[in-house]
Parts: C-alpha cells; structure tokens; sequence
C-alpha cells in the first residue's frame, strides 16, 4: 500500500509518503523569504520520489515566528519564491503543501509575543500577552491570507499547524488557554474552528491539521480529547488529520518506534475520519504494517528523510517494489 496512489479532493499523490513538515531556519535574510537553501532541500525530496512534501512551519505573521530565520507568508512579496519552490517540486512529480503556523507563546523573535493566556513555556521563555478579542481576528485573518498566498504560490495542501504546544495548540489546550471569555473553558475549540472556517473562503483544495494528540500531563488533553475535536474538523470539511503529539508544556516522551501510530489509529477509527502517521517510522516494513492494518493512511517521515533523500527507494527495495527511477539516474538505480 506504501506505493499505491492516494487521492484527496482531486489532488492524488503517487505513493503515501509525506515528508513531515520540519523548520530547516534556512531565512538568512530573515525576511521569510525562500531561499537557494529552501530549493535544493524540497526538491531533493522530490527527486528521492516522496509523494507529498509538506514544506516546514511558515509564519502567517512575522511575530508568529520561532526564529527570525523561519519561512514567512505574512506577506505577497513571500508569493514569488514560494512559487519558484512549487514549480521546481511540480517538475519532479511530487505534490506539494505548506504548512501555515503561528508560534504562539514559543515565539522567540522581539517585540511583544502572544497567546491565549499570559503563562510562559517555561522559566526560560518570555511570558506572552493575552491576546484582546482584536489580536484573535487579526490572527484568523493572518491564516487566511496565508491560505490566499499558498494558493497563488501552486501548493497542492494546505496544512494548519494546531499541535507542539504553537498559538492554536496553546488554545485548545486547558493546560494554556485559561480564559473565561468564549475562546476558553468549553470553547476552547472556537479559535481552530474559525481559522478552519476562514482558510476554506479562499481554499478548496487537500486541507490537513496537525494535532498533538497528548498533552503527556495529568491535567492536560488526551487522545480521547481529540477524538471529540477531530470528529468537529471532520464535520466542517478537514480532510486528513495528522498526529503528532506533545510540546504544550515541558514534559518527557517516552519515545520509540511508532510511539505516536496508535493516536492516528484511535483518531481514525473512532472519528472516522484519514490520518496520518508520524514519530520515528523508519522502514518501509513498518510503514506496509500501519496501512495494512488500516492505522493510517499516509505515512509522514521526518528525519529518516534528512537522514536519507531517497528514503522511498530504500523502503521499496526493502517491500520488493520496483520503483520508477528519474530518468537521468536509471544507471545507478
Ligand atoms: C529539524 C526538525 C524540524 C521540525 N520542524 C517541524 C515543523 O516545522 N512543523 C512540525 O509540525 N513539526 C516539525 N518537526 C517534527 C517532525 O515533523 C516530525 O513530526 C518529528 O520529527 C517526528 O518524526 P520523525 O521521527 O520521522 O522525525 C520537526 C522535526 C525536526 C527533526
């Protein structure tokens, strides 16, 4: 199943391997703008035959930002370079997306930070300010015109970033959003369902979010917790959700292979809605495994791919998979 086509909408990628999303801080100018660093790094992925490439966290503001040095989208000067990155990836066969996010209270750039309640990460980070009624409209219209840019720019998905302890993560969960007004208590899930709701106005392609299924804290969310939000992201049109987990609050994960499978499999089947798998997939067995047995539907690779390129090729050889080689490297394939 691993190399068998998946069609979303009518976008269809030629196998289920998704480059995970993941910031390369490649901005030298940091201006967000893409940069020789950004082309060579995706388009390298596509010649290695994965079939999506979901390009790293891009900022919807510049405040919105880890680091100075990440992508950006906060503005139409962004669109041409993100567009020289999609037709260079179109060119080697693979489907592109981009992932639109806003770091919340683990922004690290100058200036004033914000999130849904003044707490800190931890003692090292700056504590945010509460965002006004006004910062969260200006914050969903930020998603949506990040969402316009992506479209002009040739992306193929979209995918909201809503997990890693990151602005709409800090929202849903209780561990960080404390407020009384109607983003918070029961409505924790309003903020994510309005940007979902201005992301479609402009956007009617593949559409993703990125959830942290588990808080991995005694008062914080679980995967049932989820359950419950997917079923809603589902009900207003998200097509696939993929499940990471952990990073709202400082806590250890005990991590090995596959530790996060078993939230896109709960996720899937009890909110009947595609998910995708990611955390520490490295073979194309494991990979076979999770889709056979109806875990998942794609299989996003993260640094298994920074690792190795040509990661598909490696997992086809191990399948027994004859995988179509591009042209100029049939010799050496
Ligand atoms: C260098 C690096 C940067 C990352 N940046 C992002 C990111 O921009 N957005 C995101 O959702 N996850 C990010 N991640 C997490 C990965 O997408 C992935 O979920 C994680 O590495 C687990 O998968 P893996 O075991 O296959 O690497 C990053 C991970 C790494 C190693």
């Amino acid at each position: 199943m691993l190399f068998s086509p998946y069609t979303i909408r009518d976008v269809t990628f030629k196998n289920r391997i998704v480059m995970s999303p993941m910031c390369m801080y490649a901005c030298d100018g940091e201006d967000g703008t893409v940069h020789n660093w950004h082309l060579v790094h995706y388009a390298t992925r596509a010649v290695g035959q994965v079939g999506l490439i979901i390009v790293e966290a891009t900022a919807v503001t510049p405040q919105g930002r880890i680091s100075v040095r990440d992508l950006g989208i906060w503005d139409d000067n962004h669109i041409d370079g993100l567009r020289t990155l999609t037709t260079l990836v179109h060119e080697q066969g693979a489907k592109i997306g981009i992932q639109l996010a806003h770091a919340g209270r683990k922004a690290t750039v100058s200036g004033e930070i914000i999130a849904p309640s003044p707490i800190p990460f931890d003692e090292t980070m700056r504590t945010p300010k509460e965002m006004t009624k006004e910062d969260i409209e200006e914050t969903i219209h930020a998603f949506q015109q990040g969402a316009r840019r992506a479209k002009e720019a040739g992306f193929d998905v979209i995918e909201i970033h809503a997990a890693h302890g990151y602005l709409i993560n800090e929202f849903l969960s209780p561990l960080t959003n404390k407020r009384t007004d109607e983003y918070g208590g029961e409505n924790r899930y309003r903020f994510l369902s309005e940007i979902i709701e201005a992301v479609k106005e402009v956007w009617n392609g593949p559409l993703f979010v990125r959830i942290s299924a588990h808080d991995y804290h005694p008062d914080g969310l679980t995967v049932k917790d989820y359950v419950e939000y997917a079923k809603q992201m589902k009900a207003q049109g998200v097509d696939l959700i993929d499940v990471s987990s952990g990073a709202v609050v400082p806590a250890k994960i005990d991590a090995y292979p596959g530790y996060q499978v078993p939230f896109a499999e709960t996720i899937r089947r009890e909110a009947n809605v595609p998910t995708g798998a990611v955390g520490l997939i490295t073979s194309g067995l494991q990979a076979e495994e999770i889709l056979r047995n109806g875990r998942a539907d794609l299989i996003f690779i993260g640094r298994e791919l920074l690792r190795n390129p040509y990661w598909p090729k490696t997992a086809s050889s191990e399948l027994g998979i004859s995988l179509e080689a591009p042209k100029p490297y049939v010799r050496g394939w």
